[in-house]
């Protein structure tokens, strides 16, 4: 497979080696921006609390972030002695559970920040010194756009642990853009044909999501936008829930021995209006925001009670990357233009999904809204290598959790950053949870009337 099916030109790969270190400078700011207030917003007990078995301590994530960050910038591509080998064990995440982490001798939050400091400093060091050439882990200052994506999706991470956190609210952000423009459609066809799946040109894109490969699709037809919360509480009034028709053996075992009635974080009042309580506020349910916090199984009750199926990966990535009129595989739906607050709500700048129809700048050629951001899309898809694939720089990232139950989210959310969203991006998790940003839009074949259309 040769490259000529994606963007010509990325714009990492135009800067000059100075650029690059000022825009790397910048992403591991950003993140550290965002790491300082999701920790700084508690109180230390809070901070080394155990928020929900399914989460680390807040301090742990803080701690791990300095970790990675430590292993790859500062001891692989730095080339200096560990700092504190004494706690390489204790931030392994292939160690201990999440469970158990509140367990461990932790570093203190004091000595937490201490370190990741240390750790930046000398981070920020090793990329004034090194040539971002040569090594493909350095190679576009790989390892440096890497361990901003990670620190981003611990940032996530501990978002999702916010929201699981009991107590006053202590997270404020702007609300999200109102819809605005033509109205969105109900669905969009995707003429059959092949296209490009996966990148091989995406400087930061991890091992996951290489090489690019050609497959071939027939005619579907894709929802124009993720499915809202009034769609969902029609499935919730008609008995979804109850009915066993709607649901897989595993989905409805799930869903009987969780006793699954909605989604996590709703509530309903006496007069059965449903309520969520987000970040420590209890809100109305706003009828045309996205649904979130669904789990796999949900989504996919929902899909078969509307009489649709969840997207493949393969079908959400068309539609979000497919350009009709040069055949070509776009970064993201709008372009190969990075995201901006206009185009995706990403990074944590509301703490809650838009509207359908807020980001009509955001949508792809083919009129597919909302690709990126607000919530992550469960798709039909199990976690797999794609033809090709070579791990790097490590198997843990990956590699270690292909097969087993994971199905694979496409998008991102609004908890997360644009370094770490773009159109190849693939996230994964078991088709159990929900304590994520996890939405989800429905396809279906096409007809033969309008594939033939
Ligand atoms: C890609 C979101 C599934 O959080 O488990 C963080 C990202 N990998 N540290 C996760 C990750 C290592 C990963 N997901
Ligand atoms: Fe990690």
């Amino acid at each position: 497979m040769t490259t000529q099916h994606e963007t010509p030109t990325h714009p990492l790969a135009t800067l000059t080696e100075e650029a690059l270190r000022t825009r790397v400078a910048a992403e591991l700011a950003q993140a550290r921006a965002r790491s300082a207030l999701l920790t700084e917003s508690v109180d230390e007990a809070d901070l080394v609390r155990q928020h929900s078995p399914l989460m680390s301590p807040l301090v742990w994530d803080l701690a791990h972030i300095g970790s990675q960050e430590e292993l790859w910038l500062v001891r692989d591509v730095g080339g200096r002695e560990p700092l504190r080998p004494e706690i390489d064990g204790l931030y392994d995440a292939f160690q201990h559970s999440r469970a158990s982490r509140v367990d461990l001798p932790l570093l203190t939050p004091p000595e937490t920040r201490t370190y990741v400091a240390e750790v930046r400093d000398k981070a920020l060091d090793a990329l004034a010194h090194s040539s971002l050439r040569g090594r493909r882990l350095e190679e576009h200052a790989f390892a440096f756009g890497m361990i901003a994506q990670h620190e981003q999706q611990h940032d996530e991470t501990m978002l999702a642990t916010h929201q699981l956190r009991e107590g006053a609210p202590v997270l404020h952000a702007a609300p999200p853009p109102p819809s605005q423009g033509a109205p969105v459609p109900a669905e969009v066809l995707v003429p059959a044909g092949p296209f490009t799946m996966g990148t091989s040109t995406e400087p930061w894109a991890l091992d996951n999501e290489r090489p690019a490969h050609r497959v071939e699709l027939p005619a579907y037809v894709i929802d124009a936008a993720p499915v809202t919360n009034g769609q969902y509480a029609e499935f919730i009034e008609a008995g979804g829930y109850d009915d066993p028709r709607w649901w897989s053996d595993a989905g409805w075992r799930h869903r009987r021995d969780a006793g699954l009635v909605a989604p996590r974080f709703w509530e309903r009042d006496s007069d059965r209006r449903w309520w969520r309580r987000r970040f420590g506020v209890l809100e109305p349910v706003a009828a045309d925001e996205p649904v979130v916090h669904v789990c796999f199984h949900e989504a996919q009750a929902y899909a078969a009670w509307a009489g649709k199926r969840l997207p493949t990966e393969a079908e959400w990535e068309k539609a979000a990357r497919w350009d009709p009129a040069t055949g070509r595989s776009r970064r993201f739906p709008w372009g190969d233009g990075d995201p901006t607050p206009g185009r995706a709500n990403l990074g944590q700048r509301h703490l809650g999904p838009a509207p359908v129809g807020a980001y009509p700048a955001g949508a792809s050629p083919l009129g597919v809204h909302q690709l990126i951001g607000d919530v992550w899309e469960w798709t039909s898809s199990g976690w797999h290598p794609y033809p090709g694939f070579q791990m790097f720089p490590y198997p843990e990232y990956s590699e270690v959790f292909f097969g087993g139950d994971y199905r694979v989210l496409r998008g991102g959310s609004f908890g997360a950053a644009p370094v770490a969203v773009r159109g190849t991006f693939r996230n994964w998790d078991h088709p159990i949870r929900r304590q994520i940003f996890s939405g989800f839009r429905c396809a279906r074949d096409a007809t033969p009337t309008e594939a033939s259309g």
